[in-house]
């Protein structure tokens, strides 16, 4: 029986074992999924610990430790040097570690599943952290009209459009964005605002005059800023929950070659919430 883990603190709210084990049912596989706490200081420790076990094949990484983690894999991905941060580890035949990011492929899988059209199209993406830099390359490679970084903290997003250089893809301040006369088709939350309850503070134009929102963060009913959105008339409003379960799924993928099919489970944990 082949072995997985996730590694973060906290991690006793994470799902990812529940949804690997979805998953493993629908492939026919027989593995062990577990929950990994650790600290800043005994990561490593416990993640090289975790891999001296010849069943265990691969680890998932969440909050605090994928920026570690990114350092003590040999290889990392392309995405993953964008992102900087490493929320899939791969062990390899030869005993090496490949260290991947999912987020972006999770994210962009979700909006096709839910018919977003991302080509062609104009996106404002909402904070530039690192959840937002985690999924900059995946929706660059879908060709939008254009992407912009709209962040409270002005430089940062200024920092994060210049990692990929191209004419269509620009970094704001929110004050820029509220001047601005640009229409946005869709518009990606990736604040962690919606955790703490709160708004990012853009102008309510802004908002009311795209046709899509999407939100990374979910909850058991909808997000503050889909709330917000759909009092302001947009219609189609979307959380983040399939997005964790598309991440979840490529992780899968990269382990086992199994594609799994992400809407049953979605409507699992939705039943949970
Ligand atoms: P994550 O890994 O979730 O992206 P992070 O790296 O701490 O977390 O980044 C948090 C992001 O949410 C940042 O873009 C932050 O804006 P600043 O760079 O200006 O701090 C943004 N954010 C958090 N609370 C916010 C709020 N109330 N309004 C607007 N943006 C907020």
């Amino acid at each position: 029986m082949n072995k997985y883990t996730v590694f973060g603190n906290p991690i006793a709210q994470s799902k990812s074992p529940s949804i690997h084990q979805m998953f493993a049912e629908q492939a026919g596989l027989n593995i062990e999924y577990g929950r990994n706490l650790a600290t800043k200081e005994d990561f490593i420790p416990t993640l090289i610990d975790f891999f001296q076990d010849p069943k265990a094949m691969g680890c998932n990484v969440t909050a605090p430790f994928k920026e570690q983690v990114a350092k003590w894999v040999g290889e990392l991905s392309a995405a993953a040097k964008i992102a900087g941060a490493v929320n899939t580890v791969i062990k390899r035949e030869d005993g090496s570690f490949l260290g991947d990011t999912t987020d972006g492929c999770g994210l962009v899988q979700d909006l096709l599943r839910l018919g977003v059209q991302i080509k062609d199209t104009h996106i404002l993406l909402l904070g530039a952290g690192g959840a937002a830099r985690g999924v900059l390359q995946s929706i660059l490679a879908l060709e939008p009209a254009s992407l912009s970084i709209a962040n409270r903290t002005q430089e940062k997003a200024e920092q994060l459009a210049a990692l990929i250089p191209q004419d269509n893809f620009i970094g704001i301040g929110f004050n820029q964005l509220n001047k601005a006369l640009q229409a946005f088709d869709l518009i990606i939350n990736s604040t962690s605002a919606s955790l703490t309850g709160e708004l990012p503070a853009i102008s309510d134009s802004v908002i009311s005059s795209c046709t899509c929102v999407y939100d990374m963060s979910y909850a058991d009913k909808p997000t503050v800023f889909m709330q917000h959105a759909q009092n302001l008339g947009v219609v189609n409003t979307f959380d983040g929950l399939g997005m964790l379960v598309g991440q979840a799924a490529e992780s899968f993928y990269l382990w086992t070659g199994y594609r799994p099919n992400v809407a049953p489970v979605i409507q699992s944990l939705r039943s949970t919430l």
